[in-house]
């Protein structure tokens, strides 16, 4: 059982020193600025949020909205961005699939999004694998602004009631959508 709660600035500190292994570790939050970042981690525009075991022990973070985005990408679309990073000692256990789901089920509840968007390097074939498995559909390529490292979008829809099945976003290929 995961649980959620808005970032603190102990959680802050405490995820500022993960350190992923390479090549992972591309999501290290390295900051010259730790106090600066921290009260970037405060922001509520950011929606930081903490994620909690069963045991109370701090597993993972989130976040929705703009920072989940990546300079270079097309947001026109109206989505709920979400970026997620597990623990670097809880990661490749096989658990991404319970992360994914708790963090989609949580949004649900707090923002309601019509869409969900996750935007991911694409070389981390581990990420595209669990989101992908949680029903997510490539959209987009592009390259990042900073080094023109290339990264995937993959979105979402959420199925209303009423309306008929969403098709074809699982097998979306990259840029077959606008
Ligand atoms: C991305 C992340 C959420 C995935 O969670 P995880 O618990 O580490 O992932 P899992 O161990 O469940 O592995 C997910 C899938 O990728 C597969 N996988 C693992 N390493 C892989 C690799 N190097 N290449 C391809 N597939 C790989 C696993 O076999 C698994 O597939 P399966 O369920 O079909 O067996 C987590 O690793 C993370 O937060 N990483 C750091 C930040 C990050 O990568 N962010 C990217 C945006 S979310």
């Amino acid at each position: 059982m995961l649980t959620f709660c808005p970032m603190n600035e102990t959680h802050a500190r405490s995820i500022l020193d993960w350190h992923y292994e390479p090549p992972y570790d591309v999501y290290d939050l390295k900051a010259d600025d730790v106090e600066g970042a921290v009260q970037f981690f405060l922001n509520p525009e950011y929606a930081y949020h903490a994620i909690f075991n069963g045991e109370g022990e701090l597993v993972a973070y989130c976040c929705f909205g703009a920072d989940a985005r990546v300079p270079g990408g097309d947001y026109d679309a109206e989505a709920l961005d979400v970026g997620l990073g597990v623990r670097p000692d809880r990661t490749g256990r096989g658990q991404g699939d319970a992360y994914v789901g708790a963090v989609l089920d949580y949004a649900r509840r707090t923002f309601s999004p019509s869409t969900f968007r996750v935007t991911i390097a694409e070389f981390n074939e581990r990420a595209l694998r669990v989101w992908e498995k949680a029903g997510f559909g490539r959209v987009q390529r592009f390259a990042r602004v900073r080094d023109g490292r290339p990264f995937l979008v993959l979105v979402r829809e959420e199925a209303r009631s009423g309306d008929r099945p969403q098709r074809g976003l699982r097998e979306g290929a990259v840029g077959d959508r606008p």
